[in-house]
């Protein structure tokens, strides 16, 4: 192959290799013209926050406990122990609020042990109400705050097993003694800032 071949190949190959990055560019373009409900978005977090909970529960809380080797309990840092799955998720929800991006997570409940997981508003307390009714609905809505909007959406918190129960039931604070397994015992409330709504240019007369 002489020196001329390797030229005009080394050239082909760029200007394949850059065209095709450019389509590759081009089509993510599109894709961020999909819209997206911000339910399916909720789903979505929810789903994680769900997975994140269920999984240190069992695989740290339960094994550890099991083992002997550390307790999970609520005076976690006097007792150099583990936190409580509930306030890993609180925890983890300010953390995430911290990081500025305007998603806000927490666990709320219409009996809560400390009464800053009280409803906040009239559309938690609502919201609440209805998924301890149907823990299968989920509650969400838009909300508007000067300029800005924010959708929310809470879903139920179920007690999965006789631990949720027995701790709530026998806790000093607790605002209701009487949870049976399967019941909500409250709900996981996450929002969102949604981008701001187009001004719709009025039309040209005539
Ligand atoms: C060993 C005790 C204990 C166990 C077990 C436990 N919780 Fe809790 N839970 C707490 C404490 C303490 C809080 C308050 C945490 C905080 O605000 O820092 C809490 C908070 C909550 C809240 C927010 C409302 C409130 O009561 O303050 C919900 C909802 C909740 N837990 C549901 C559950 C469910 C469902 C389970 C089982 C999967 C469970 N909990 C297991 C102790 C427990």
């Amino acid at each position: 192959m002489n020196t001329k071949h390797v030229i005009v190949r080394s050239v082909l190959s760029a200007v394949i290799f850059f065209g095709c990055i450019g389509i590759a560019f081009a089509a993510d373009e599109e894709e961020l013209e999909v819209d997206f409900s911000p339910q399916v978005v909720a789903d979505y977090i929810h789903a994680v926050i769900s997975a994140d909970r269920a999984i240190y529960a069992t695989h740290v809380v339960d094994r550890l406990q099991e083992e002997r080797v550390v307790v999970a309990t609520e005076s976690w840092k006097q007792r150099k122990a583990l936190p409580l799955p509930a306030q890993m998720l609180l925890m983890a929800g300010r953390v995430v609020e911290m990081g500025g991006s305007g998603l806000r997570y927490r666990l709320a409940s219409l009996w809560p042990i400390f009464e800053e997981n009280g409803p906040s508003n009239v559309f938690e307390e609502a919201g609440l109400k209805v998924v301890a009714e149907d823990p299968d609905d989920v509650y969400s809505g838009i909300m508007t705050r000067g300029d800005k909007r924010f959708f929310k959406a809470i879903y139920a918190d179920r007690a999965v097993s006789k631990a949720c129960v027995n701790c709530h039931n026998g806790h000093i604070l607790s605002g209701k003694r009487d949870f049976k397994l399967g019941d909500v015992m409250g709900g996981i409330i996450i929002s969102f800032p949604l981008p701001i709504e187009k001004k719709e240019s009025p039309e040209s007369p005539g």
